[in-house]
């Protein structure tokens, strides 16, 4: 008994013990499952936050102040910014183009007249208009392309000095991109010499229609708005400069000269080369099959030379280019049953006899009489040899070309002979030794 009694108690103890045993070990592996559960969670959660740490992603571990470290702070900080403040970082980039151009900046020139006539020692003065009018800072800065013509001093006083033809140059002193132009005709008596009575006041396209014949529809040419207007008011607040003259001579043809080269020699036969220049004209003409297509020279510099105009506000294109010799069989054809031949033959070539076969020649813009009193003919006539090409039916030259004057007709020649041409009031027959 007394061992059974001994024995009870110590199997009840142990009993007890072994429960507690098991309570102690099950509560010491559910902590242990817990602790690691709460390991593996936390692990997760640093690993989420080191991903976080690459640069997309960097504004999560910022945002949740978990990157105190100041190398982290350096790499991130950058992007709380751009990821915190966009609007901060995007004024500032943003604000320069809303700030407001000065007003006083001049704009646009206008001048009253577009072309005059002057006797030698006689002087003239053109009525200039600045946009916007409430400019405060109108000065005019005149210059004359052969002073050896016409002189124009600071108050924009022209003087006639020698028969011949000039362009005198109005810019604004605030913005000297800003011009207008005119052509100024010295004569020995002031008198309009050919022109009186002559086509250009008896309306050669009037007469003839040339703009608003087929012609603009069958090539495409664009409608241009003649948008010269004479204000006819004279300029205010003008600030003479000392007179600056700017002789043909003596002004240095653009960088774009330079690439200005002479067109390539075509090897086909049948063609016609003085001084490596290709002659077309009514005596000279091409071969039938003699196709190439506008010429990339030519093209290019074109470009160039309507970029150019384009920065001073103006809109010179291309209104046509390359004509094949069937096409001028059908423009030609189409004046002759218009106009008749003698009359088509003073403006409109004969197939195999037109320049824009030769691919060197771009009509710009509308072939209309108006044409020469924009400001983009005017432009022409005074930059266009720097890229290469020359006005070819010049005024005054029209028993030597036998065509009538053509201010949007260019032929690319190189700048070389254009600029030569140009500073010697020469058409292409008289610089090849043709007339
Ligand atoms: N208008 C020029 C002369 C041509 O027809 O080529
Ligand atoms: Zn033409």
């Amino acid at each position: 008994m007394d061992n059974n009694n001994k024995q009870r108690p110590r199997k009840r103890v142990t009993k007890e013990v072994l429960r507690r045993r098991q309570f102690t070990a099950l509560a010491v592996i559910f902590f242990i499952l817990l602790m690691i559960v709460l390991l593996v969670a936390k692990g997760c959660s640093k690993n989420e936050s080191s991903e976080d740490d690459a640069p997309p992603i960097n504004s999560t571990a910022i945002t949740s102040g978990t990157v105190p470290a100041e190398s982290e702070a350096a790499v991130t900080g950058p992007v709380e910014e751009i990821t915190e403040a966009p609007t901060a970082e995007a004024v500032p980039t943003e604000a320069p183009t809303t700030v407001p151009e000065n007003p006083n900046t001049i704009t646009k020139i206008e001048v009253d007249r577009h072309e005059i006539y002057l006797g030698v020692g006689q002087t003239d003065m053109l009525t200039v208009i600045m946009s916007p009018e409430t400019s405060t800072e109108k000065g005019e800065i005149w210059t004359s392309s052969d002073t050896s013509i016409a002189t124009v001093d600071a108050y924009g006083t022209i003087t006639g000095v020698a028969p011949g033809t000039c362009f005198i140059t109005v810019q604004a002193q605030n913005n000297p991109s800003v011009e207008a132009a005119i052509r100024v005709n010295v004569t020995l008596d002031g008198g309009a010499g050919y022109d009186n009575g002559g086509y250009d006041d008896g309306g050669y396209g009037e007469d003839y229609g040339y703009g608003d014949y087929g012609y603009g529809e069958d090539y495409g040419y664009d409608e241009y708005g003649y948008a010269y207007t004479s204000k006819g008011r004279a300029s205010q607040n003008a600030t003479p400069l000392n007179m600056k003259e700017d002789s043909k001579k003596s002004s240095k043809p653009k960088s774009n000269s330079a690439d200005a080269p002479l067109p390539p020699v075509y090897p086909n036969e049948g063609l016609t080369y003085i001084k490596d220049i290709l002659i077309v004209n009514k005596d000279i003409g091409m071969p039938e099959d003699f196709n190439p297509g506008l010429e990339d020279i030519c093209a290019s510099q074109f470009q160039k030379l309507s970029e150019d105009a384009a920065k001073s506000g103006l809109n010179i294109y291309l209104g046509s280019g390359f004509r094949s010799y069937d096409q001028q069989v059908i423009v030609y054809n189409d004046y002759v049953a218009r106009d008749g031949k003698q009359a088509a033959d003073t403006f409109s070539a004969r197939p195999g006899h037109s320049e824009h076969q030769t691919g060197l020649t771009i009509d710009c813009n509308t072939i209309t009489d108006d044409f020469g009193y924009t400001d983009e003919a005017f432009w022409l006539a005074k930059h266009a040899h720097e890229y290469g090409f020359i006005i070819r039916y010049e005024k005054g030259k029209e028993d030597i070309t036998g065509y009538k004057y053509e201010p949007w007709h260019i032929r690319y020649v190189g700048s070389e002979a254009a600029t030569y041409m140009y500073e010697n009031n020469l058409c292409l027959e008289e610089y090849l030794g043709l007339a």
